[in-house]
């Protein structure tokens, strides 16, 4: 069986698929099965946003990978700690930690829960049209109802428009949330508050009061 076949035969399909078989990549373009290229304007989804096979990369990950493979977070660890001072130095003023984690979604559950632990509030406001991922506290604010309602029940207090979570309660969403505010791919659209307008479109997630 070919590629296609074995993914058609044994994924626990979540993706609509588009019918090309990618094998590999090099900087920003990449090349189906048949030897065609392609520019790969998704970076990999946001993965591959320094290109793929960049031999730096390449060289650091398999130099890794002879060394240690994984040091879990109840150890220290002296390549973790100097990548999150790195991290750290190139941060906004006034980000002062850093969290590592797997994925979007993951990213997005811990600041949800940061949220929470920092002021005790449970509500959270996302923008619309706002994508944040599959797991079940980032599917809460993702807009799109096709995306959501299949799973439900979700995270309650996720009100996905800002508007209505105002009108609602003269400001929060609530009656007394910390606001998570989630801005992602809707970034592209202005506000409709006049305070996103123009701005550029940086995927990102912030936290404001
Ligand atoms: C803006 C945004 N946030 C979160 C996610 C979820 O990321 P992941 O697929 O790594 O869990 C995505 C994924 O496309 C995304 O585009």
């Amino acid at each position: 069986m070919n590629a296609r076949e074995l993914e058609r035969a044994y994924a626990l399909e979540v993706f609509p698929k588009r019918d090309l078989t990618i094998v590999r990549g090099e900087g920003a373009c990449v090349w189906d099965d048949e030897g065609r290229r392609y520019i790969d304007c998704v970076g990999g989804i946001g993965v591959a946003s320094i290109g793929h096979a960049n031999p730096a990369v390449a060289e650091a990950v398999a130099e890794q990978a002879r060394v240690l493979v994984s040091c879990p977070g109840i150890f220290y660890n002296d390549v973790r700690a100097r990548l999150l001072a790195e991290l750290v130095s190139i941060a906004p003023a006034g980000l002062t930690g850093a969290f590592l984690c797997n994925s979007g979604a993951e990213a997005v559950e811990a600041a949800i829960k940061f949220a929470r632990l920092a002021t005790g509030r449970t509500g959270i406001v996302s923008a619309m049209r706002g994508f944040h991922g599959r797991t079940l506290g980032a599917l809460s604010a993702t807009h799109k109802k096709e995306y959501r309602e299949p799973f439900g029940p979700l995270v309650p207090g996720c009100p996905r428009d800002h508007r209505s979570a105002d009108r609602r309660s003269g400001g929060h969403a609530d009656g007394g949330t910390g606001r998570l505010t989630l801005r992602a791919d809707s970034a592209i659209r202005p506000g409709s508050n006049g305070r996103s307008r123009g701005r550029a479109p940086r995927p990102r997630q912030t936290r404001s009061r």
